[in-house]
């Protein structure tokens, strides 16, 4: 290959030579300073008065009549695109493009373009769906503008750039590339020259050829939104189909974004509203993006193997080889579905006429259909199915016995699996999404099941040929697989039979015709079916995509408009009469608004519908998976197995109020006692952390006589009254009122942000000293001491955990006063804190009375006070204590079998471990991000405060909510707290694994290099 081209050098002039061609053709004046470049050498000029300029100094190699065509195109471009394209600046003599020789006699050619403001596309961090789509606006009017120029520019001999040359590039590069670049770059050549006559007849004009991200310049608009504010570098500019423009602006829009496929979308949406594509066009648009990126990386490739090590060129080579393999990875009929999709097309062409045809038609049946018409009907496996269990198909034999338990119950012998089901059960890696993106697995179903017996006789629909008989041996494919041809007025298009009886297909060929009719197969029986519960997976395809003997039959969520379309509703053949499609449910959003209290908020600026949940994970309608970071009150997971067995069963059994003898009861009370420290050993049993409080204050109350109530700043105890009166995270906050008299608030024991901070070696006791203080006034008011009320570790003040020391003093001061400490250990305790069972005990202090609430029932709603046999004693003043439902069979028999679960997968060890890799994380996140002002807590309850500036400690609370929703966006469920807002709260659920850990580190890491955390102020939150 000749080289030549490929390496290019920029000229080597030096600043004072330039400067001197500067000053005396355009009598500018000012400094220089070096700018990237491929080809030319480039400067940027500012003058002593603030202008800049950039002054072009192109090579040698670069013929006179390309640079004098290339400054043409942009004069003519800047005046016909509103200023998109920076013009050039003329010399004192009104030329556009000085030839200039120097001492050496070498001659160099100049030009000084007009300065464009604005951020490169290739810096801004994320490009959001809004900007890439202004690209595709932006490229369809200089397409619009630049095709009604003449179209004939100077030849060019050996341009590698142009993207007609990719296969050439792509080929040549082939001997230097190692092993998997080989093998994607032999599928992107192929895919280029079987689609090249396509192409090369779409006819030409004046392209760009060059809309790379470091030609793209954004700025803010007048409302406050990043758009394209400029596209420079015209030389690159040739003849060429419009629609290249198109494939290379995509295929370096769409580097570094999280779903290229997506990004893609959007800059072809874009350009589509301003200048509809040809079909053909489109058809041929992923084609063109893969072999400009393939292009791209071979290039580089190339070079780095003559030597260059230049980053600027280097620099698209790792993005574009990730990029390119991951497009590789979804069928070009998607890729370009998906694009026409995003014009209002539909995915596939021949679709709408085949549902068209099949629908005028009458078809014969797949299976027989019960007589009973009532012995047919829906089951329901959907993500949401009470009937599942969420890993169903861990257990075949298991599965399969609920399925036929379900039909019988129901009374069906023939049971529906819906299309475009959403299901959770597809577990094997094959089902795994997008290069292994943990947010969405396949789970849209594309067939429709029908469940009989193994056995059961399954005939052709329609008439065909058999195209494909195929064994898909790996567990949950398809099993024994036939795929029949048939043809409609649309083309050919196929049927899909998976799951069958191996002996009922040994007989098919490929090519055997099949009448209407005629039994083809039976269904097969696991494990020879794939190993499912005997059904036969029935599906319509209308282009086999190059699969052979098998096809997807589920889809990501973000795919399946696009699947669908390719897989039209089976139900137009296997005319079943109940609703066959599975419908989402709408409108919650509404509903909700009209009967729920609108104080009641929803989490995020689009809520989820969470369905289900697993272990550390909540599942979304659409099977969607959100690494929960935040729900304490799951304490050992998600729908534990064993809890929710043990609420099954004896909630089949008994479940009535605790008057009564009953071993649960007592078997909780004692195990639970045996957990704390002497003297506390007594338990009283109520539903909830808001009734332990109120419960523990009125036997503080009783047992002092008192009414006083010290509490700490930050401090919420629940919802009732009573405890909003001693809330003082809620008095203050919105909507809030003057505490009553009786209570006191000290200083919350915050060592970042508080009076005393860590510098001060006796903050523990001066803030403890505030506890004394505030008891003090209640008493010189009237109001005798009854209780020191708080948190071990203070949850919604910030996630603060006081100094060592503070408890015991705090607990001093409090008992000095004659009040009783209550210890509110309704969200740090059972463990979570990974050096000890409770979060006093981490201070060495022991209260009177401790509340418990959220994790005892692992979201069953249950909550205890337990304190000491004196305190007890006294409150049994006469006074009865009742809860209707506290401590009832039902929620003692949950709170054990959360306690075994603790126990069994020690979990209190594994909130110290997984929590020590989360710390040492974010503490390392701190080092290189000043944003992070404060990492603190311990175990699985931690706490990451953000400020504006770690000097002033200015607090940054839209940082923390652009976090947590940034993050929502990448399947990680966090909030903030914390009086400022601006502290993200780490409290997952104690299942939570070291891989969970290191995910939430890295994600958090790359939303904090986005541009608006960095402070770039380019970027709005709302963009
Ligand atoms: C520390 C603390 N105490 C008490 C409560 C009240 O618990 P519940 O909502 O179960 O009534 C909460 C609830 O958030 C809490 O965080």
């Amino acid at each position: 290959m000749d080289m030549t081209y490929l390496l290019q050098e920029p000229p080597e002039l030096s600043k004072s030579e330039v400067t001197n061609s500067v000053q005396e053709y355009y009598g500018l004046e000012g400094t220089l300073h070096a700018l990237p470049g491929d080809r030319d050498q480039n400067f940027l000029l500012e003058s002593p008065g603030g202008q800049k300029h950039v002054v072009k100094v192109s090579s040698l190699d670069e013929a006179q009549e390309i640079l004098e065509f290339e400054t043409e195109m942009i004069t003519r471009l800047s005046n016909d695109t509103n200023g998109l394209i920076p013009s050039v600046i003329p010399t004192i003599s009104g030329t556009r493009l000085v030839t200039h020789e120097n001492q050496q006699g070498h001659h160099y050619r100049l030009r000084i373009i007009e300065f464009l403001p604005g951020t490169l596309l290739a810096e801004i961090n994320p490009r959001s769906d809004a900007l890439l789509m202004n690209l595709g606006e932006r490229m369809a009017e200089l397409a619009s503008v630049l095709g009604a120029y003449p179209d004939h520019p100077p030849p060019r001999v050996n341009f590698v750039w142009a993207l007609g040359q990719a296969g050439n590039i792509m080929e040549k590069s082939l001997s230097v590339l190692g092993s998997p670049q080989r093998a994607l770059i032999e599928l992107t050549l192929e895919d280029f020259l079987d689609n090249e006559r396509d192409f090369l007849g779409l006819g030409s004009q004046i392209i760009h050829g060059d809309v790379n991200d470091h030609n793209v310049l954004v700025s803010l608009n007048k409302e406050g939104q990043t758009r394209i504010s400029g596209i420079i570098d015209l030389g690159d500019a040739h003849s060429a189909p419009r629609v290249f423009d198109l494939a290379i602006a995509i295929a370096y829009g769409i580097i570094g974004t999280a779903d290229p496929l997506l990004a893609a979308s959007e800059i072809t949406r874009g350009y589509y509203a301003v200048q509809p594509l040809l079909d053909i066009e489109i058809d041929v648009l992923m084609t063109l993006v893969c072999a400009r990126l393939g292009q791209s990386a071979c290039i580089s490739s190339l070079r780095r193997n003559h030597g260059d090590t230049d980053p600027y060129r280097l620099s698209f080579e790792a993005d574009a080889w990730k990029t390119l393999s991951l497009l590789a990875e979804i069928p070009r009929q998607v890729s370009t579905g998906t694009l026409r999709q995003a014009c209002g097309l539909e995915a596939c062409s021949q679709s709408a006429q085949l549902r068209k045809w099949l629908d005028s038609q009458s078809f014969e049946d797949v299976v027989t259909l019960p007589e009973d018409p009532n012995a047919l009907g829906i089951l329901d496996l959907s993500i949401s199915s009470p009937d599942l269990t969420g890993r169903d198909t861990d257990d075949t034999a298991n599965f399969t016995n609920r399925v036929s338990q379900k039909m019988r119950s129901d009374g069906l012998t023939l049971g529906i699996g819906r299309f475009m089901e959403p299901r959770g059960f597809y577990l094997a890696d094959a089902f795994k999404g997008r290069l292994g993106d943990p947010r969405e697995r396949r789970t849209i179903h594309l067939g429709i099941d029908l469940f009989q017996e193994p056995g059961t006789a399954i005939h052709a629909p329609l008439a065909g040929r058999v195209h494909t008989v195929r064994e898909n041996q790996n567990r949950l494919d398809y099993g024994p697989t036939v795929i029949l041809e048939h043809s409609a007025p649309s083309g050919l298009f196929w049927t899909l039979y998976g799951h069958l009886e191996r002996a009922s297909v040994e007989n098919l060929k490929t090519g055997d015709s099949i009448d209407a009719g005629q039994p083809i197969a039976r269904m097969g029986t696991y494990p020879e079916n794939g190993d499912w519960p005997p059904h036969l997976h029935f599906q319509i395809i209308t282009d086999l995509m190059g699969f052979e003997g098998n096809f997807p039959g589920v889809a990501l969520p973000r795919d399946s408009n696009v699947w669908t379309s390719f897989c039209p509703d089976p139900n137009l053949i296997l005319n079943l009469p109940p609703e066959t499609t599975y419908m989402e449910p709408r409108g919650l959003f509404e509903r909700r608004r009209q009967v729920l209290s609108p104080n009641l908020s929803l989490s995020y600026e689009t809520p989820i519908h969470i369905v289900r949940g697993k272990g550390s994970y909540l599942f979304d309608v659409l099977g969607r998976s959100y690494l929960d970071c935040v729900n304490n009150i799951a304490h050992v997971g998600h729908e534990h197995p064993h809890v929710v067995g043990a609420g099954q069963r004896q909630m089949g059994v008994l479940n009535t109020n605790s008057r009564y003898l009953h071993g649960a009861i007592i078997e909780y009370a004692e195990r639970l006692s045996k957990l704390f420290p002497e003297p506390l050993s007594v338990c009283l049993f109520i539903n909830s952390g808001s009734e332990a409080n109120e419960l523990a204050l009125r036997m503080a109350r009783t047992y002092t006589g008192g009414t006083g109530i010290a509490v700490l700043e930050g401090g919420y105890h629940g919802n009732t009254p009573g405890l909003i009166d001693v809330s003082h995270y809620k008095f203050t906050g919105s909507g809030g009122h003057a505490p009553p008299p009786w209570t006191r608030t000290a200083l919350v024991p915050d060592e970042f942000r508080g009076r005393y901070r860590r510098d001060d070696p006796s903050r523990a006791t001066l803030y403890a000293a505030d506890v004394g203080e505030a008891f003090r006034r209640l008493d010189s008011e009237g109001h005798h001491p009854a209780a020191f009320l708080s948190e071990s570790l203070l949850s919604c003040a910030g996630q603060i955990e006081p100094p060592q020391g503070y408890l015991t003093a705090a607990y001093e001061h409090a008992r000095v006063a004659g009040a009783l400490c209550i210890a509110d250990e309704v969200q740090v305790g059972f463990g979570r804190l990974g050096s000890h069972m409770w979060g006093f005990e981490t201070q060495g202090a022991v209260p009177d009375i401790v509340t418990l609430g959220k994790p005892m029932g692992n979201g069953h709603p249950i909550g205890a006070v337990v304190t000491t046999p004196e305190i007890a004693e006294a409150f049994d003043n006469g006074m009865e204590f009742f809860s209707s439902s506290g401590g009832n069979p039902v929620s003692a028999a949950i709170a054990l079998a959360v306690l075994d679960i603790l126990e069994d997968e020690k979990l209190q060890a594994n909130a110290a471990t997984v929590g020590t890799v989360l710390k040492t994380g974010l503490d390392t996140l701190m080092r290189s991000h000043s944003c992070i002002g404060d990492v603190r807590g311990r175990g699985l309850f931690l706490g990451v405060e953000f400020v504006e500036s770690g000097e002033t400690l200015e607090p940054a609370p839209k940082i923390t909510q652009y976090v947590v929703e940034h993050l929502k966006k990448r399947g990680i469920l966090l909030s903030s707290d914390g009086p400022d807002h601006n502290v993200i709260k780490i409290k997952p659920p104690m299942s939570f694994s070291e891989s969970d850990a290191e995910r939430l580190i890295s994600e958090l890491d790359q939303v904090l290099a986005h541009d608006f955390v960095q402070g770039t102020s380019l970027i709005q939150p709302q963009d």
